[in-house]
């Protein structure tokens, strides 16, 4: 078992370990009473690992409420949002009670910015199912849902009480979602540590996930004890984000999160070496390790596209937006420029 201290007001933990889900109410009564706790997951995994978790809720004294919602991204809403903030209302759950994000990143973002707002804020508990929740979204108390106008646009910083991983979940994950997490896993790589980048270069991701996992959310947490509300250093671990928040957009979020982040990384990569910003070539070793790990290293929407849709992202401030780029394996930095430039950038280093 790994377990990684946050130290955020409030402090929480993130417990990397097998069997966790079949043990979350004993794991959760150590920093909580008895209490009504509403179980947010979605279709796919609701058959897999609701019961699990209920039955190990009761049998700790919890009381369960589960909501499903219909898997995926396009649930991510307003609507969805609204529906969860009632059924809150409807079961009664006070200040004292628990919501639960039982999934992967669209259940965790939902559910925290239900708990986020609901009686102004109450505990949430993650339970990241996937390879892309574990190593990332499921840690640091971003919240958020999706509207028309972009990724991620209304949203808050609520920290979980605790994350608790279970790393039985990733054997049964389907290739290409497990695929979503390791781009997240590599954009963590590129972002501090060649050593971590080389672990997914020589295909270790598969074969020791825990080990990943601890060493993503090890750095993550210091990023987010540094700079919790992302006014500067934390803008570093949205890496591939801007070109891959706008291939989600145009694509009407049928890309799934983690390949349109890595199809953005090649993207800035590419562009960092072509622009003279990188200080050695990095591109061919970026693309080339995305994929061996079953990603894309490019992207059909054309640059125009692409940088109308980022225009909208939530980087920009007035009229410039702030890039992570990639100086070498290990080293980023942010540098901001003018919209309009964007798209000189993304012609730079696009590829379809
Ligand atoms: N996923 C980026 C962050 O949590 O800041």
């Amino acid at each position: 078992m790994q377990t990684i201290h946050v130290r955020t007001v409030p402090e929480y933990s993130v417990t990397i370990a097998p069997g966790l889900l079949g043990c979350c109410g004993q794991a959760l009564r150590e920093i909580m009473s008895p209490c009504r706790m509403a179980v947010v997951t979605d279709g796919a995994v609701a058959p897999l690992y609701l019961e699990t978790v209920r039955e190990s809720l009761e049998s700790a004294g919890f009381a369960v409420s589960p909501y499903i919602f219909p898997a995926g991204e396009g649930s991510k809403n307003l609507t969805t949002l609204a529906n969860i903030l009632e059924f809150l209302a409807e079961r009664r759950l006070t200040r004292t009670d628990c919501v639960i994000a039982l999934g992967g990143g669209v259940t965790g973002d939902m559910a925290g910015f239900a708990a986020a707002v609901y009686l102004r804020g109450i505990r949430y508990v993650q339970l990241p199912t996937t390879l892309l929740a574990a190593v990332d979204s499921s840690v640091g108390g971003k919240t958020a849902i999706d509207l028309a106008a972009g990724k991620n646009l209304a949203g808050a910083f609520l920290q979980p009480a605790a994350v608790l991983c279970d790393t039985d979940c990733l054997a049964t994950l389907p290739k290409d979602v497990f695929a979503d997490g390791a781009a997240e896993a590599i954009k963590t790589g590129v972002l501090c540590d060649e050593s971590l980048f080389a672990l997914f270069e020589s295909g270790a991701l598969a074969a020791e996930p825990a080990e990943v996992i601890a060493r993503c959310v090890g750095y993550k947490a210091g990023v987010v004890e540094r700079d919790e509300k992302e006014q500067g250093e934390r803008k570093l671990l949205n890496l591939g984000h801007t070109v891959g928040h706008a291939i989600e957009k145009c694509s009407g979020y049928a890309v799934p999160h983690g390949h349109a982040v890595a199809a953005g990384l090649a993207v800035i990569a590419r562009a960092a070496e072509a622009l003279g910003w990188a200080e050695e070539p990095i591109a061919g070793r970026i693309a080339a390790c995305l994929a061996q790990n079953g990603l894309p290293t490019g992207t059909d929407f054309p640059p125009e596209a692409l940088a109308e849709a980022a225009s909208a992202d939530k980087k920009r401030a007035g009229g410039d937006i702030t890039l992570v780029v990639p100086r070498r394996i290990g080293l980023c930095e942010l540098k901001t420029i003018p919209v309009p430039e964007l798209l000189n950038v993304i012609r730079a280093g696009w590829e379809g």
